[in-house]
């Protein structure tokens, strides 16, 4: 009998890990772009504002915030970047970002999902794109990052109904045929595994599905069979467009696309079997879960063995299109967590729920508990995560999509805690680029203090601080955008040890 096991997931808070000290290095030592390219990342509903401007509809999220999910807050407004991009563009200059990584609301650029395109959204969109190729900025594009129209949400349930593959795959069109000259580099869904875990699980995030005992306050869902079904659909959706892309654009275009998915690195709490078969499990039920169908066109066995007939199965033709349909893989890595092997957990688990979903919920649950508060720093967390796609899936090209500290919003633009986070993972990623990872670029996460995706406007994770009680949202950079464009633009000059770091930072800080 197949034992299903759960476990906990426990922070992982200290491991030691030597963020400070030592030497430093320089950005020479990684490759240049267009092989490697530093950058720093927002999106659309996050940052852009005018949300009701111009012929742009609402989204899921437009809808999740509106409802007071969020502290009351919403992205009506935001950063404004809908209205202020040079300006953006500018600061993106002055701290010497090689590429900006930032997503396109499908509902302002085809508000009811399908049929017309606005055009006052698709101006928005060109005009972003060249400003900053004129400025040498490569744009990193992604095409859904938990905004989809709310016009597909009411007419057939958005993710959860098959016919989205095909108004995905209409809307990416749109974006190849139009600006795809320019963008180099297409992500098809954000974060497609916690899209699901938060939008069809726990319920934390738009488009709020849930069922109890796993998730309490929605009013619609069921949490042990929607998350998989979404991440079906969204799997086909993405080698839908990435089929389309490359029988009709990439030749032409030379251009890149990939999928992107949140991953914590995972170590056993105790050095028992049990321990590191629930590690590798959890593996599986968060990375694998798209990993294994795109690299072998099927889902990984643990989750079939779980899940069962919960886990939707893949025809030979779909299983065919699936793999192999990414060109990069983008992770968001913030953070290194435990995991605990819970038999006891699973017996009472399993009268009650399905113990496999209980799983992912726990993993969910991480992200809420550590919303508002600082992120440990565990750069060996990052080495270790790239070393497993190396080992595991054969060393596909990653970019780091996203990579950042959380701070109050509102604390000191003196921002330590921000600066030590970005000098040890970006040694870390040094480390495993020196070992043989396939890494090609890193983002750091956000470049502005933009509308928080779990907490509004309580937290930040912005090289620039935004004051939202000025009417001009005036930009300031911290203590890391200085950090960031010292690092970026001291081509050629040799490593610095962190303290002379310190030294030259406090010294321009206090002259700015
Ligand atoms: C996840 C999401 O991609 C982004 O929208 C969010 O703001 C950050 N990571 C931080 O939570």
């Amino acid at each position: 009998m197949v034992r299903l096991c759960f476990f906990s997931v426990f922070l992982l808070i200290n491991l030691g890990a030597v963020i400070v000290g030592g030497d430093g290095f320089s950005r020479d030592e990684f490759p240049p772009p267009p092989g490697f390219v530093f950058g720093s990342g927002t999106s659309a509903y996050q940052v852009e504002g005018a949300a009701d401007k111009d012929g742009r509809a609402p989204s899921i999220w437009d809808t999740f915030a509106h409802s007071g999910k969020m502290h009351g807050d919403n992205g009506d407004i935001a950063c404004d970047e809908y209205h202020r991009y040079k300006e953006d563009v500018q600061l993106m200059v002055d701290t010497g970002l090689e590429a900006y990584r930032f997503s396109i609301s499908w509902s302002r650029l085809i508000p009811n999902g399908r049929g017309p395109v606005n055009l006052k959204g698709l101006q928005y969109y060109n005009n972003l794109i060249n400003e900053l190729i004129s400025n040498g900025i490569q744009p990193h594009v992604t095409l859904h990052h938990s905004d989809l129209p709310q016009a597909l949400e009411d007419e057939y349930g958005g993710w959860l109904n098959r016919k989205i593959v095909k108004d995905f795959t209409a809307y990416v069109d749109v974006c190849f045929r139009n600006f795809g000259d320019r963008v180099s580099h297409w992500t098809t869904v954000n974060e497609a595994n916690v899209f699901v875990l938060g939008g069809y699980d726990g319920g934390y995030l738009p488009p709020q599905h849930c069922s109890s005992p796993f998730g309490v306050n929605c009013t619609r869902g069921n949490s042990t069979t929607e998350p998989y079904l979404a991440a079906h659909h969204i799997l086909l959706a993405h080698a839908s467009a990435a089929i389309l892309y490359k029988e009709k654009y990439q030749d032409k275009q030379h251009g890149f696309i990939g999928i992107n998915l949140f991953a914590y690195w995972i170590v056993p709490l105790t050095n028992t079997t049990e321990d590191a078969i629930a590690s590798q499990r959890a593996m599986d039920f968060m990375i694998g879960w798209y990993v294994d169908p795109l690299m072998y066109g099927d889902y990984p066995d643990v989750m079939k063995r779980n899940a069962g007939t919960r886990l939707p199965t893949f025809t030979n033709l779909e299983s065919n299109q699936v793999k192999g349909s990414f060109d990069f893989l983008g992770l968001n890595y913030y953070v290194t967590v435990h995991v605990k092997d819970d038999p006891s957990k699973l017996e009472m688990e399993v009268r009650n729920f399905d113990a496999d979903m209980a799983v992912d919920l726990r993993l969910a649950d991480i992200q809420k508990d550590t919303s508002g508060s600082e992120f440990p720093i565990t750069p060996w967390g990052l080495q270790a995560l790239l070393e497993y796609f190396k080992q595991v899936y054969g060393n596909p090209p990653i970019y780091i999509y996203e990579n950042g500290q959380q701070t109050p919003r509102n604390s000191s633009l003196e921002d330590w805690p921000r600066v030590k986070y970005l000098h040890g993972y970006i040694g870390a990623l040094l480390d495993a680029l020196r070992n043989g990872s396939n890494t090609r670029g890193y983002f750091q996460w956000s470049f502005l203090d933009v509308f928080e995706m779990l907490d509004g406007y309580e937290s930040g994770f912005g090289l620039y601080h935004v004051d939202f009680n000025d009417p001009d949202l005036k930009r300031q950079p911290k203590l890391s955008a200085h950090w960031y464009k010292h690092f970026l633009k001291s081509k050629g000059v040799s490593s610095h040890g962190f303290i002379q770091l310190e030294k030259n930072l406090s010294a321009l800080s206090h002259t700015r």
